[in-house]
């Protein structure tokens, strides 16, 4: 049994009809800024119900382009949770903002409205919240708060995309919602991502930011016979090419089939969990989780970890409280500012889950909670 073959955390599922469909974009005459992207951002749209989609070449450029257009800059403090991938927190960092960590809730390490709070100061401009392992947050309190003090809402989903929330799908639930398109998430691009927003201006904002700030875009200069474009502020090359595009709208035509898939494995895990020493996450009734991580809280994390590691069960930890990386600390941050997501920190561990498994995965991962 401990030569079965590597179980990866996550990993994607590439079929043939989405190696036709970037077959397709290599043979034809546009590799970047042609139809598969317009094409893919509305398909995207319709999917989340969200009126613009910005596609970009990574979820962190997604955030940036976001907190740029929400006007975050030097002097401003923005709310991030202390569990979240560090792109969270870089993306503030990138508009010479301050990112302000605020503790989770120990069942399932979403953003503690209480701690925000208890975050808000005379410079905070946004919140970012992040949905977690694919569980959204708790939207309505988080709008409820950010209308009460005035800020911007920012949803980093890149783990919860097709998740909903109340029987509403994650995309306009905040004024920009941000999507990551990498291999371990569940559709992807290669490397990729997307923001959303109905904020026309918002939309526009980031367009531009995308391409180096220039608002006017190839095909509009195309169509005018002109050659004239100017640069009204400073952007970077964010765009995502047209073989990308393509592979994502592909993907997504399997989202659904694929949520189904996630939910039915964590409904294989709970039950076979049950006696062991790992614990998983809560999941609240009013969500739909899209489960991008399994992550379940066990005492003996790091015996475990090893065992499982050298039993080629590819578990891993998300995450290290962001502001005890090092980076974080030579900033000025201190140890225990956030206590529920340092003690989870010490327990959790994510357990194999993409659409390719099969019950028997899920049976040689669980023996060793035994
Ligand atoms: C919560 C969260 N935010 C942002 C990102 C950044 O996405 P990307 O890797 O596409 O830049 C990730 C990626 O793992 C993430 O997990």
């Amino acid at each position: 049994m401990e030569n079965a073959a590597f179980l990866p955390y996550g990993r994607q599922l590439i079929d043939d009809d989405d190696i036709q469909a970037v077959i397709s974009v290599l043979q034809s005459d546009w590799l970047t800024t042609g139809p598969q992207v317009a094409q893919f951002e509305q398909a995207i749209c319709e999917y989340t119900g969200a009126m613009y989609g910005v596609a970009v070449n990574s979820g962190t450029a997604a955030l940036h382009a976001a907190l740029h257009a929400l006007g975050i800059a030097a002097g401003d403090e923005v709310v991030v949770p202390a569990i979240t991938f560090a792109a969270t927190s870089n993306s503030v960092l990138y508009c010479g903002a301050k990112p302000v960590f605020a503790d989770v809730f120990t069942d399932t390490l979403l953003i503690d409205v209480e701690s925000i709070e208890a975050n808000i100061t005379s410079k905070t401009k946004a919140i970012i919240a992040v949905d977690y392992a694919g569980h959204p947050c708790d939207w309505d309190a988080l709008k409820a708060i950010a209308q009460k003090h005035n800020l911007s809402l920012v949803a980093d989903s890149c783990h919860a995309i097709g998740a909903e929330y109340k029987d509403q799908k994650i995309g306009t639930l905040a004024d920009i919602t941000v999507f990551s398109f990498h291999p371990v998430k569940h559709i992807t691009t290669g490397e990729g991502g997307m923001a959303v927003t109905n904020d026309t201006v918002l939309a526009e904002k980031m367009r531009a930011f995308r391409s180096h700030g220039i608002a006017v875009d190839t095909h509009q200069r195309d169509k005018d016979n002109a050659w004239f474009y100017e640069m009204t502020e400073l952007g970077f090359n964010y765009r995502l090419t047209d073989i990308q595009c393509a592979l994502g709208f592909s993907q997504l035509e399997k989202l659904d089939k694929w949520l189904v898939k996630r939910n039915e494995l964590a409904q294989l895990y709970s039950p076979k969990l049950e006696n062991g020493c790992a614990t998983p996450l809560t999941c609240s009734d009013d969500v739909t989780n899209a489960y991008h991580l399994y992550v379940v809280r066990t005492k003996c994390r790091d015996e475990l970890f090893l065992k499982m590691r050298e039993g080629n069960i590819g578990v891993n930890v998300h995450y290290i409280p962001v502001y005890l990386h090092p980076y974080y600390q030579s900033l000025g941050y201190s140890k225990g500012i956030c206590p529920n997501a340092e003690k989870a920190y010490a327990e959790i561990m994510s357990l194999p889950m993409w659409v390719g498994m099969h019950e028997s995965d899920i049976d040689r991962v669980v023996r060793f909670f035994d």
